[in-house]
């Protein structure tokens, strides 16, 4: 029994890291930005007042982005929420889910990294990625904070993107949310650049973008298309996706081979301890029977074959 939970165990985790697999690699680093994006935003505290919003400067590499930090106590939150912070809309009823008594609301603005730390195979980014993330404010120079569970109770958080990129015609833009792992989600875009989220995360607008055509049905001169460096990159993605996936299949149907022969090789392996266990019983039985035990022993052993012979 050990045996087969720990088999079905290990195919199952085969089949979750091997399936997002493709992403894990820009999901690290997404949350390794989060992480030195909480460090260069808590900076921007010099002696704050709660319910403030502080811009902070971000190292020069990553000029381009743009963070805040805002402190809060966690039962103004709860309460009264946050009319508008930068984009965001904050409702009353998000509840910190572990106590602290202060809090802060860490902002970003991805601006034109967006699509480098959150890559979207198949989709094209019509607004930046805005990040809201909730931390601890207990110590405003602790680093590699985790975010805060928060449980939104009451209505949605809102996002307000101000310059969204119109959808090429006959494409319909969609919200797209990340959680705190870096999986995507999708809503439906409200009055043309508004999302709503009950969670924290990052958030942004998104239209598919128009399919890859098949390498060999494309005329062989007609030379690249605008843009064809990108369709090719996410063309590959879907490749590996497909690779990925049809991967962690085969990985299942092989592991699943190995439990049903486990169960086999279990079952044969009972079989043989009952078998063995008659026989002992039956020459236990022959002993205490004493002289006769050869002839008695001898028509049981012997029937089955005489009927089978007589089967026609
Ligand atoms: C950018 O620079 C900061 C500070 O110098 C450093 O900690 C960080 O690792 C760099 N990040 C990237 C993505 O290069
Ligand atoms: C967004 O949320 C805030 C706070 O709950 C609210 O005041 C505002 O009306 C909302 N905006 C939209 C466009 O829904
Ligand atoms: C974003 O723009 C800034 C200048 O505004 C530039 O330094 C940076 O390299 C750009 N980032 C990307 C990923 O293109
Ligand atoms: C918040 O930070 C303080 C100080 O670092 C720590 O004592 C406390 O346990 C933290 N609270 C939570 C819920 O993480
Ligand atoms: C706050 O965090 C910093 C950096 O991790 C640490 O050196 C310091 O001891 C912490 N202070 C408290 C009061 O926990």
């Amino acid at each position: 029994m050990g045996l087969l939970r720990s088999l079905a165990m290990l195919s199952l985790l085969t089949l979750i890291v091997w399936l997002p697999g493709f992403s894990a690699q820009s999901i690290k680093s997404a949350l390794a930005l989060d992480a030195l994006l909480q460090d260069y935003a808590y900076r921007a505290f010099v002696r704050p007042r709660t319910g403030i919003p502080y811009d902070g400067v971000v190292p020069s590499n990553l000029t381009g982005i743009k963070v805040a930090a805002m402190r809060l106590r966690s039962g103004s939150l709860r309460r009264k929420g946050v009319k508008m912070y930068k984009e965001f809309g904050i409702p009353e009823g998000v509840v910190v889910l572990s106590y602290v008594e202060r809090l802060v609301l860490v902002y970003q603005n991805l601006g034109n990294w967006s699509s480098t730390y959150y890559q979207l195979p198949g989709y094209t980014y019509l607004a930046p990625v805005l990040g809201l993330l909730v931390y601890n404010a207990s110590n405003l120079s602790a680093t590699n904070l985790p975010a805060l569970d928060i449980r939104v109770s009451g209505d949605p958080l809102n996002i307000t993107f101000p310059d969204v990129q119109s959808a090429p015609v006959g494409s319909i833009a969609k919200c797209v949310g990340f959680d705190l792992n870096g999986l995507p989600s999708f809503s439906n875009v409200i009055s043309g650049n508004v999302c709503v989220t009950t969670q924290q995360g990052h958030f942004s607008i998104v239209v598919e973008s128009v399919a890859p055509s098949p390498a060999p049905v494309s005329p062989p001169n007609a030379g690249p298309p605008p843009g064809g460096l990108g369709k090719k990159k996410s063309s590959k993605k879907v490749w590996i996706i497909v690779g990925s996936v049809l991967g962690g299949l085969l990985m299942l149907v092989f592991l699943s081979c190995l439990v049903l022969w486990a169960q086999k090789l279990k079952r044969r392996k009972k079989i043989q301890q009952m078998e063995r266990a008659a026989e002992v019983g039956e020459s236990l039985q022959m002993t205490s029977i004493g002289e006769t035990k050869a002839p008695a022993a001898m028509v049981t052993r012997t029937q089955p074959t005489l009927e089978n012979e007589y089967v026609p």
